[in-house]
Parts: C-alpha cells; structure tokens; sequence
C-alpha cells in the first residue's frame, strides 16, 4: 500500500500528525515545521518530538527562513497557520497583510517549489470574512493562487460540537488537490458537463468534507462566481479590490467558486461533564472564596465608565459569561489564555465536591481529543498556550480517512 508522504506546517504539539496517523498508516510524516516567535523556549516543539522522536526533519525555526527548495517532496501538505490576524473583532485587523496573515505567501511558495497533490489548512472561522473592512478579500487570494496553481479546493466552517466533540470550537478547514488527482479530473469533467449543479452536489455530498462532516440542508442564497474573472492585474491590486461574502461551505473549480450556508447534521452532543477528570482534583485548581469577588465581575456584564490613560473617558460594556460553566453542554471555545483569570477562562462545578474550579490541563488535551497526558513536562502555562493553539485531533481523523479512501 502506497505512503501518503505529508508534511506539517505550523505543526505545534502534533494535532494534524495524530489525526492523520489514527486515520490511516499511510499517511508518513516525511517533514516539520515547528517555531514559536513569542517564547525561547520552544516547547510545542519539544512536545512533538517527545512522541514523535527527534528527526533532522523536524525543524525548529521560522518557516519565513527555511529554504523551501530543501523540503522534502510530499503528497499532502498540511498546517494550521498562526490566525491572529484574522480576528476580524480587533480592530485594525489587517488580514493577510498583517505580520502573521503574510505567513500564507510561505505555503503559497511551498505550492510553487513542490506541488503537493493535497494540501490541508487550517484557520479561524473569520478566516472567510477576513479582512473587517473588505469581507473575503484573504479566502479570495488564497483560492486564485490555488487556481494558477491548477489546484480546485473546497472549504468549510466546522464546529467540533456539531460531530461528536465536546467543544464549541469552530475553525474553517480548506482542502485543495492537484489536477493531477483523480478527484480533482471527476470534479472537474462533472462540472464542465452539469455546472454549478455539480458544485453545489460537492459542497453537499461528493466532496472530502462533505463526506467526513454530513450535512443535512443548506440555506436559500448563494455565491456563483468567477475567481478569474475579479479584474485585476496583479496580486497587489486584486488585495486592494477584491471584496466577496463566503458563506459557511464552497467549492472552487477551474476558476469558478460557488458557497452556501449548509446545515450540519448533528451528531449527538458531548457535553463538558462527560470530559472532567473523576477522582480527586489537585486543590490548586479550586477558586478561593476570597477570589470568588473578582472572577464573578470578570464574568459579568459590565456598563461603565473608564479612564484611558491621558484622562479622557469612555463608556466600556461587555455582556455576561455563564459562570460556572453548564455542564450538560458542550464548551466554550478554549483560547492560548485559559490558565489565566479571565472571563474567557472555563470555571465548573466540580462533580465530587460541588466546589467552583478551573479546567485541569489533562480536561484540556481531552476538549481537543488528544490523548490525556500529550502535554505532560511543559510549564503549566505552557499546557494550556498549546491546546489553546491546537486543532480538535478527531476532526482531522475524518478528513484523513476520507483523502485515505480516495489516494
Ligand atoms: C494555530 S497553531 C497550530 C497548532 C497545531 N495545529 C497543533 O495541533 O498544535 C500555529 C503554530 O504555528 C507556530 N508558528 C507561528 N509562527 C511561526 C513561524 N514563523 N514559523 C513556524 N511556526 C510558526 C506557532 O508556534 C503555533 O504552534
């Protein structure tokens, strides 16, 4: 049975590895890439190689730095690159021209030097609306350099909660093949004979996400359009006119995009009880009485007035959080910031004791299905900064197993 040689971009603690090696043995981890700019201890990267062993091929430093000639040939390219700049809430977000965004021109390259027949990306969900002020205009640039690449692609929005996951975590998932795949020759033959019929069937049913993530309807409107067709004259000015609104699915073939809203079809809920820890929680977890006050106005709603620094003053509000959190649904997304006392950071009931705590690190690794203990020997800190980074390893799990049936 054939390899399925794959390299891993942005490889963090290893979510795209293990999902992809618990789908299939085929898939054969040939090269990775793993630097964290904000730290200089490289922990995500000392993470991976614990499980996976250390290798001359997994290298820690700035993909921007890396030679991409000396990458090994690969079949599949996969990778959750830094989204930070895709938030469209921040103000002054600058999309794939911000410092991180501008990370897509080194898979845009690696795609020139190498010419993977499957590449797998990971994002944000306001990666489709990314930038704020021009709504699409990244998804856009990133599907026409897929196209002069002469690869179709397809993408989707998915909540983990949605299949089986107990978090609320919603990231778009992007998957472009080569017109050397043979998926990519039906597609693309089907398409030219049935048209946007034939799109809208793949975005529904036939194509790889369609088929990992079911879905059960689709929403009245609609996106056809021609990628080739935006006027442009070259990338610069495409970046400065494109403006486009993707809905939560599409496909792009030979150049031509079509979106809709789908509707998942759920599957049964996991709620947050059903990942807490049993037995006896360390008491370092549990809230202080005396703490009580502050995490209970942080998770308020807040209505007032605050003074910047020159003295002026401004009216701040923000709404409530569920504090604690309910049980018997499924969380919250978790963020890089969930060791910190914040209103973002998870609180429960503990089931044994009925007392106020916060997430354990191990109830982390489970909320993103990676295997209790994957973060082990890391500064705690460290354990939560990671799993606030990684990906839900089962949702790659049914991507690989899908691009495993069709390899
Ligand atoms: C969204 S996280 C991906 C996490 C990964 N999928 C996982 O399962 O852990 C992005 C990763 O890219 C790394 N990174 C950021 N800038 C980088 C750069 N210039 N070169 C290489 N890696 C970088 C970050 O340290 C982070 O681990």
């Amino acid at each position: 049975m054939e390899k399925i040689r794959t390299v891993e971009l942005f490889a963090g603690v290893g979510g795209f590895r293990l999902g992809l090696e618990q789908a299939s043995e085929r898939f054969q981890t040939v090269w990775a890439n793993q630097w964290e700019p904000s730290t200089e201890d490289q922990w995500a990267f000392r993470c991976y190689a614990k499980h996976f062993g250390e290798s001359h091929n997994h290298v820690c430093k700035d993909i921007a730095a890396i030679d991409k000639d000396k990458i090994p040939d690969h079949d599949l390219l996969v990778g959750g690159f830094p989204c930070q700049d895709y938030s469209i809430a921040k103000k002054g977000a600058k999309g794939i021209e911000g410092k991180k965004g501008v990370l897509w021109w080194q898979i845009d390259e690696i795609l020139d030097k190498k010419r993977p027949l499957y590449v797998l990306l990971e994002n944000v969900d306001r990666l489709i609306r990314s930038p704020a002020k021009q709504k699409g205009r990244d998804l856009s640039i990133i599907l026409r350099c897929f196209y002069e690449k002469g690869y179709a692609a397809e993408w989707r929005v998915i909540n983990a909660a949605d299949y089986g996951q107990a978090q609320r975590r919603r990231r778009t998932f992007l998957l472009a093949y080569h017109n050397d795949t043979e998926i990519f020759k039906q597609f693309a033959e089907e398409t030219c004979r049935y048209g946007v019929k034939r799109m809208h069937t793949h975005v529904m049913t036939d194509g790889v996400l369609a088929k990992a993530f079911p879905v059960s309807g689709h929403g009245r409107s609609y996106l056809d359009n021609w990628i080739d067709e935006f006027s442009y004259e070259d990338m610069a000015s495409l970046s400065r006119e494109q403006s486009v609104y993707f809905y939560n699915a599409g496909a792009m073939m030979n150049g031509r995009i079509y979106s809709v809203d789908v509707v998942p079809e759920i599957e049964h809920c996991i709620p947050i009880r059903d990942i807490l820890q049993d037995g006896e929680i360390d008491s370092r977890y549990f809230i202080k009485e005396e703490d009580l006050p502050r995490w209970r106005y942080m998770k308020g709603a807040k209505n007032e007035l605050r003074h910047r620094k020159d003295g002026s003053t401004y009216c701040f509000s923000e709404g409530v959080v569920a504090f604690p959190e309910p049980l018997d649904r499924p969380s919250r997304t978790m963020l890089t910031s969930e060791s910190n006392v914040s209103r973002t950071s998870h609180v429960v009931v503990d089931p044994q004791t009925k007392k106020l705590r916060t997430l354990t690190p191990v109830e982390c690794e489970r909320l993103n299905g990676f295997p209790d203990g994957w973060t082990e020997g890391m500064p705690e800190r460290m354990r939560y900064f990671t799993m606030g980074n990684a990906l839900v390893v089962p949702l790659v799990s049914a991507i690989g197993k899908i691009i495993n049936d069709i390899t």
